[in-house]
């Protein structure tokens, strides 16, 4: 009977301890969470980010964008002007989001946020089912049919896949 108390209160020690190991665990991890993107997007003004930009390049804004940004892989050749308007419409209104979605403010050029680079791959998608699905149906009523992102995401990040 005694060794029977014995191992159970040992039991419950380990438990206990074990417990409080996760919660330990848990309180630490929490501060550092989300609080500094969180405060990050709630301060973000697209439209001044924007303006800022724009005057930024204004004397180079015909220029292709390649040569006035520092990362530009795929839009070659886009003004860069017009690749403002691309981020502004194309992509943000679209999908129903601001720069921060792929961006880390002020840091444009980088490719830390993986959404950036999706929406290269889905830019590509989109070439593809312009230049070459498409293309391939006949009888459209279209002379030139085309998708872009607005036809899929219509002001949101996950398209829908059923009627509301
Ligand atoms: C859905 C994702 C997405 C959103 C939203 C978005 N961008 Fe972009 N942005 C990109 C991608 C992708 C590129 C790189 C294009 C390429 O490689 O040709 C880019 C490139 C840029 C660049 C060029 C940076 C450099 O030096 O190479 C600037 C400036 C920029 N974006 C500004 C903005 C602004 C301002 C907004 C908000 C109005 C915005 N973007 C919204 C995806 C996004
Ligand atoms: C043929 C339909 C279609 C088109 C056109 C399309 N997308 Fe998408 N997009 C999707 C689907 C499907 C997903 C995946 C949603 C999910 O996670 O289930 C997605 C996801 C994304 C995501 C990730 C969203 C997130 O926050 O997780 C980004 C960014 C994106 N698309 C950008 C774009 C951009 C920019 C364009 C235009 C160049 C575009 N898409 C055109 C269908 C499309």
């Amino acid at each position: 009977m005694i060794r029977y108390f014995i191992t159970a209160s040992v039991l419950i020690t380990l438990a206990l301890v074990f417990v409080a190991g996760q919660l330990i665990d848990l309180a630490a991890a929490a501060p550092g969470l989300q609080t500094p993107t969180i405060q990050n997007e709630r301060a973000f003004n697209q439209e001044q980010a924007l303006a800022e930009l724009r005057k930024k390049i204004s004397e180079q804004k015909d220029r292709p964008a390649e040569e006035v940004f520092k990362n530009i892989q795929l839009h070659k050749g886009v003004p860069a002007g017009r690749l403002l308007s691309i981020m502004q419409m194309g992509y943000s209104k679209s999908l129903g989001v601001d720069c921060t979605h792929c961006h880390v403010v002020d840091q444009w050029e980088k490719d830390d946020k993986p959404t950036k680079q999706i929406a290269r791959d889905m830019a590509l998608m989109v070439r593809a089912i312009n230049n070459e699905q498409l293309k391939k149906i006949k009888n459209l009523k279209s002379e030139n049919p085309v998708v872009n992102c607005t036809t899929c995401h219509r002001g949101q990040t996950k398209p829908a896949l059923n009627l509301p």
